[in-house]
């Protein structure tokens, strides 16, 4: 999706895919990604998570990347701390003890920029893209963070009851943009939500990747 569409979404607050708790599933399946503390996990296209605040609770580091200022500064509201803000190239660096999240498009970050990356929790970022951007952004996750294990939230319905975002990404998708860096596995079976958008029942789908 364009700039445009994303800064709209977050003007008009029409973010009915922040969650006003810690995401369940990365509570119940971190442990797949066998961090230890101090281990410094990315989150994509992060919004304002709440599960930021809680991985830093756990001892974890992280390393974010968001597109809308604004939500950024709620997140470090939220935390309740003073990040000190750095204007870098094309970006601009929240930095707090244990936390960097960078603003601007995630395209323009560099693995120099993001230092090191132990593991990658993707939830609802992968589907906030639509396929011809998705390839890029796998490969980008990829060189950012030499492959780290990831652990990756999805949607599957049915693509032509309603456009995206979020769009549906199936197993088949998965595999061509993952299977060559990581071993794919699906967690269980996935969760139906029903009227998940716009009327249409979806499918929750957990993905662990674990690099090669
Ligand atoms: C569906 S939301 C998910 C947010 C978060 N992962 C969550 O679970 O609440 C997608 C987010 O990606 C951000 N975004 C979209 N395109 C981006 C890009 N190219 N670079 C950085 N962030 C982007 C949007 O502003 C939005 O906050």
């Amino acid at each position: 999706m364009e700039a445009a569409f994303w800064h709209q979404v977050w003007k008009d607050r029409n973010i009915g895919f922040h969650q006003q708790q810690v995401y369940a599933v990365l509570t119940e399946n971190i442990h797949y990604l066998g961090l230890k503390q101090g281990d410094r996990v990315f989150v994509p296209l992060c919004g304002k998570t709440k599960d930021i605040a809680w991985l830093l609770g756990q001892g974890y580091r992280v390393v974010a990347a968001e597109l809308h200022e604004a939500a950024v500064i709620e997140l470090f509201e939220e935390l309740g701390v003073e990040p000190e803000i750095e204007q870098l190239a094309k970006l601009k660096r929240y930095h707090f003890e244990h936390i960097d999240v960078y603003v601007g498009d995630i395209f323009d970050l560099t693995k120099d920029q993001i230092g090191v990356v132990d593991a990658i929790y993707d939830r609802a970022a992968l589907i906030a893209l639509p396929e011809s951007m998705r390839r890029d952004y796998a490969t980008l996750l990829n060189q950012l963070s030499d492959a780290a294990p990831q652990l990756l939230v999805i949607y599957e319905y049915d693509q032509s009851l309603m456009a995206g975002p979020p769009f549906s990404v199936g197993a088949d998708e998965i595999g061509a943009l993952y299977g060559q860096s990581h071993s794919t596995k699906k967690l269980a079976s996935p969760k139906l939500i029903k009227d998940f958008k716009d009327g249409v029942d979806g499918h929750e789908a957990i993905w662990v990747l674990t690099s090669r």
